[in-house]
């Protein structure tokens, strides 16, 4: 499954009726699920595209992972932003990327948004990582109301010679054991 969605009914609190931990893995439904919306809109970044392990000299990090994205565009700020889920105050989005960076202006940088109707659209999470070669495991503690509608935007730069590949994803909502959310689970 592409895109899952677990709910998991919280017996300890009054004030969460339910957690949800979702994980997406790039192998289905990119065009839908993933947009050039919001902030990525703003700024008329070009998107990224799909690419597939078969086509490289890259092993993917699972076995039952044979695509993820990359860069449309090189030397250019790209963007691209996904589908709407159910932040909340202390969860945490988790992205496994790689690099292979050519050029010290080279990065990506993953940001989430709080977008409720008739309020600001806010940043809620950040990182930025611009070294490193290879697969890495970046995660990010977001903050913002107790729960709220957002979504996650991805950018990078990347010059010609380098490589930036998305794999999969995932957001744990706070209190959550990972071990139920599990990517490839
Ligand atoms: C990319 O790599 C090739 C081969 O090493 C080199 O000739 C070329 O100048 C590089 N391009 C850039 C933009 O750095």
């Amino acid at each position: 499954m592409a895109l899952k969605i677990f709910i998991l009914l919280s017996l300890l609190t009054a004030y969460v009726a339910s957690d949800s931990c979702v994980t997406y893995d790039f192998e289905e439904n990119f065009d839908n699920l993933f947009s050039t919306y919001g902030t990525c809109y703003t700024i008329q970044a070009p998107s990224w595209v799909i690419g597939e392990y078969s086509d490289l000299d890259i092993a993917s990090p699972n076995e039952r992972s044979t695509k993820f994205i990359k860069p449309s565009a090189n030397d250019r700020a790209n963007c691209v932003a996904s589908f709407h889920l159910t932040m909340h105050f202390g969860g945490i989005y988790e992205f496994n990327f790689y690099l292979d960076l050519a050029d010290d202006r080279d990065n990506i940088q993953i940001m989430s948004f709080s977008d409720e109707p008739d309020t600001f659209s806010a940043i809620t999470g950040i990182f930025f990582v611009n070294s490193g070669t290879g697969w890495q495991t970046v995660r990010t503690t977001v903050n913002g109301p107790a729960s709220y509608r957002g979504y996650i935007a991805i950018f990078s730069m990347a010059s010609p010679n380098s490589t930036v590949l998305v794999d999969s994803f995932r957001y744990i909502p706070p209190g959550m054991d990972e071990s139920l959310c599990q990517i490839y689970g």
